[in-house]
C-alpha cells in the first residue's frame, strides 16, 4: 500500500480529523502536508473529545507515527499547550515529529494577523488569526524561520536581524510598537528545550515507510474552495489544501499518492468571508447549524450552512481527482422532509452553468436546486451500507454523481465508530 491522500472537498470543516481517526487505525503513518493551527479538527474516542489544531489525528493510535509536515507552519506555544491538553485526556504523543524544514509561526506573525485583517475593515477575510498569512508570505519572501534553526540562537538572531526591521516597519504602519529580538531569542531558547527532540529530518521517515509500502495518510487542512490557487481568492487560506500538494508538503515523488479520498460534508457550511452561493439565512440553515453542531471547532464562530453545493463539489472532484468518497454528517439531515442540491449556478445574465465562476462571477450567482425526498428516520445507530434508508441511499448516489467517484465511507455520527464501511460491490 501506499499514500491515501484525505482532503477536504468544500469549503473546510468537512470531518477530516474524524476519518483520519477513524482510518489511522490501520495506519503506519499520518502526515500533515500544509496549514498550521488554523485548523480545528475534531476527534471523538475512547480517549474524549478533542479539537486538534496541529497535531495530526493518528496521534490516537500509538503504532501511528504523525508528522507535521514540510508544507506546514508551526506555532510552537500552541502545540505545546496542545500536546499538554493530550497528555492530561492519557494520550501519549512520543509518536508524533516536526519536520525541521516547517516554518515558525512567531509572535508577530499572530499580531501581524490580528492588525491586517483589522486595516481591511468592511473586506476582513475573516481568517482564524492564527498568522497563517503573514508566516507564509514571510516563508515566500524568504525571511522566515524553520524549526530546525531554532537550534542555533546565532542563526536566529541573523534571520531575525533581516525580518524584524521589515515586521516592525509595518507594526509601525498600524501604530504598534516593534517587537524585540531579545524577546524573541527568549522564547526560542524554552522552545528548543521543550520540542527540539521533535524536530527531525522527516523525509527518511516518510520514504522508508512508502518504499516499504507500508501505509501512510496525508491529512488535509481545510478545503478546495480556500485554496490559496483554486479557492475564492483573496478569501482563502495561504497554503494549498489540495492533494497535489501533498507531494510538496510531506515530500515524496508524485508517483506515490496512490488513494485521494474526498471528505464531503453531506451539506455545506463555511466560516469566514468570501463567497457562498448556498448559504441560508433563514430557518433552514439555523436548523443545519443548531443540528449539526456548526460552530467553529477553532474560534467557535457561528458557520454558514446551507444545502449541498454540487457545483464546488464537482469542481473540487476535478482539482482533487477523487479515487473514493467519505460522506460525513448524514445524520444531520435525518428530520429534514424535503433535502436540496444545488446542481448548477444561474449567472447574471440569466445562463445556467455547472463550472465554477471566479469571485467576481461567483459572487453574484444564483443556486439552481434539485430537490430529493428525506428519509425521516434516524441513521446514527446504522452501520451498513444496505440498513441506511432507500432515500438516503439516493441522496447519496446523486452526491457519488456529481463527484463522479464512489462512496467508500459514510459517517452517521462523531463518535469512531459511527462510520459505514462500504462494502465492494454494494
Ligand atoms: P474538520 O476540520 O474537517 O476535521 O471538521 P471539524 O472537526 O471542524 O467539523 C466537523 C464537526 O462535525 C465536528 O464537530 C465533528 O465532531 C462533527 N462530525 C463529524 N462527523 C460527523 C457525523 O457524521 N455526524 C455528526 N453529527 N457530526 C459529525
Ligand atoms: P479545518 O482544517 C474552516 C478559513 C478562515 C478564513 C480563511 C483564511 O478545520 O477545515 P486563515 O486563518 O487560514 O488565514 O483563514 O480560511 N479557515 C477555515 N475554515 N476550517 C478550517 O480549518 C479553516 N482554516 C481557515 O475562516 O475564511
Ligand atoms: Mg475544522
Amino acid at each position: 500500500m501506499s499514500a491515501t491522500a484525505v482532503v477536504g472537498a468544500q469549503w473546510g470543516d468537512e470531518g477530516k480529523g474524524r476519518v483520519i481517526d477513524y482510518l489511522a487505525q490501520n495506519a503506519h503513518m499520518v502526515v500533515r502536508y500544509q496549514g498550521g493551527d488554523n485548523a480545528g479538527h475534531t476527534v471523538v474516542n475512547a480517549f474524549g473529545t478533542f479539537r486538534l489544531h496541529l497535531v495530526p489525528s493518528g496521534i490516537f493510535n500509538p503504532q501511528t507515527i504523525n508528522i507535521v509536515g514540510t508544507g506546514c507552519v508551526v506555532n510552537p506555544d500552541t502545540l505545546l499547550e496542545e500536546l499538554a491538553d493530550l497528555e492530561a485526556a492519557g494520550v501519549s504523543t512520543d509518536n508524533l515529529y516536526l519536520s525541521n524544514r516547517a516554518h515558525v509561526i512567531m509572535p508577530y506573525h499572530r499580531l501581524l494577523d490580528g492588525l491586517r485583517e483589522q486595516a481591511r475593515g468592511g473586506k476582513a477575510i475573516g481568517t482564524t488569526k492564527r498568522g497563517i498569512g503573514p508566516v507564509y508570505s514571510h516563508k515566500a519572501a524568504r525571511v522566515g524561520i524553520r524549526l530546525g534553526e531554532l537550534a542555533y540562537p546565532d542563526r536566529v538572531r541573523e534571520r531575525l536581524r533581516l525580518a524584524l526591521p521589515w515586521v516592525n516597519r509595518e507594526l509601525a504602519a498600524y501604530g504598534h510598537p516593534p517587537v524585540e529580538e531579545e524577546d524573541i531569542l527568549a522564547k526560542v531558547d524554552i522552545w528548543w528545550e521543550k520540542l527540539g527532540h521533535r524536530v527531525v529530518n522527516t523525509l527518511p521517515l516518510i520514504r522508508d515507510a512508502l518504499e516499504q509500502e507500508r501505509r501512510v495518510l496525508l491529512e488535509g487542512q481545510l478545503g478546495v474552495m480556500r485554496d490559496l490557487d483554486w479557492g475564492i481568492y483573496p478569501y482563502v487560506t495561504s497554503s494549498n489544501p489540495l492533494a497535489g500538494y501533498t507531494p510538496v508538503g510531506a515530500g515524496f515523488p508524485l508517483r506515490y499518492v496512490e488513494e485521494v479520498i474526498g471528505v464531503v460534508k453531506a451539506y455545506s457550511t463555511a466560516v469566514g468571508g468570501g463567497p457562498f452561493p448556498v448559504e441560508l439565512t433563514d430557518e433552514v440553515g439555523d436548523r443545519l447549524r443548531e443540528i449539526g453542531g456548526e460552530y467553529g471547532a477553532t474560534t467557535g464562530r457561528p458557520r454558514r450552512c446551507g444545502w449541498l453545493d454540487g457545483v464546488a463539489l464537482r469542481y473540487s472532484a476535478w482539482l482533487n481527482g477523487y479515487t473514493g468518497l467519505a460522506v460525513t454528517k448524514l445524520d444531520v439531515l435525518d428530520t429534514f422532509d424535503t433535502i436540496h442540491v444545488c446542481v448548477a449556478y444561474r449567472l447574471p445574465d440569466g445562463t445556467i452553468t455547472r463550472e465554477m465562476p471566479d469571485v467576481p462571477i461567483l459572487e453574484q450567482v444564483e443556486p439552481v436546486y434539485e430537490a430529493w425526498p428525506g428519509w425521516n428516520s434516524p441513521t446514527g445507530h446504522i452501520r451498513r451500507w444496505a440498513d441506511l434508508p432507500e432515500n438516503a441511499r439516493r441522496y447519496l448516489s446523486t452526491i457519488e454523481e456529481l463527484a463522479g467517484a464512489p462512496i467508500r465511507y459514510v459517517s452517521v455520527g462523531p463518535e469512531r465508530d459511527q462510520m459505514i464501511v462500504r462494502e465492494a460491490g454494494s
